[in-house]
C-alpha cells in the first residue's frame, strides 16, 4: 500500500490518512480476517467484484468520478492494483494505492474516486447496511 498527497506527492502512513480522512486502512489481512468479521455480524452482506478487459469503460467512468455513499465503502482486495482518491478534511486529495491483502474502509458521505488502472482487480465488497449503495456525484453527470 502507498500513501500520498496528490499535489505535493508527500507520503503519509495510515495512521496520518486515518487523521486526515478518516479513512481505515489495513495491510496483509487474511481472508480468513475478512471471513471472521462477516461471520462475527459486522456487516449485513457481501459480495465479489472483478473488474478485467471485459468491464465496459462507462462503468470504471462512473467509479472514477468523484462521489460519495450514505453507508462506508468496505473492500478487501484479493487480487490487482486498485487507486482510491479521498478528500483529506482540508480538501486535498489524497491518494492509496492498494494491492492484494489490502482492507480499506472509505467512510461514508467521504467524497472519492476510485481507479482500477491495469483494469484488473478482484474485491469483496462488504456492506454495512442493505441501502445506501447508491453513488452521489459531487458534479452531475
Ligand atoms: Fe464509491
Amino acid at each position: 500500500m502507498k500513501i500520498y498527497e496528490i499535489e505535493t506527492l508527500k507520503t503519509l502512513t495510515v495512521n496520518d490518512l486515518k487523521r486526515e480522512s478518516a479513512v481505515t486502512a489495513l495491510e496483509q489481512v487474511d481472508l480468513k480476517e475478512v471471513m471472521n468479521m462477516i461471520s462475527s455480524g459486522k456487516y449485513a452482506s457481501f459480495d465479489e467484484v472483478s473488474i478485467d478487459e471485459n468491464t465496459p469503460d462507462e462503468l470504471l467512468q462512473k467509479f472514477s468520478k468523484e462521489h460519495l455513499h450514505t453507508d462506508d465503502e468496505v473492500r478487501y482486495f484479493l487480487s490487482g492494483n486498485s487507486v482510491f482518491d479521498v478528500r483529506s478534511a482540508s480538501d486535498v486529495w489524497i491518494r492509496i494505492e492498494v494491492g492484494e491483502r489490502d482492507f480499506i474502509t472509505v467512510p461514508k458521505k467521504l467524497y472519492h474516486r476510485y481507479f482500477a488502472p491495469d483494469k484488473k482487480a478482484k474485491a469483496l465488497r462488504l456492506f454495512t447496511g442493505t441501502d445506501g449503495w447508491v453513488p452521489v456525484y459531487r458534479e452531475k453527470l
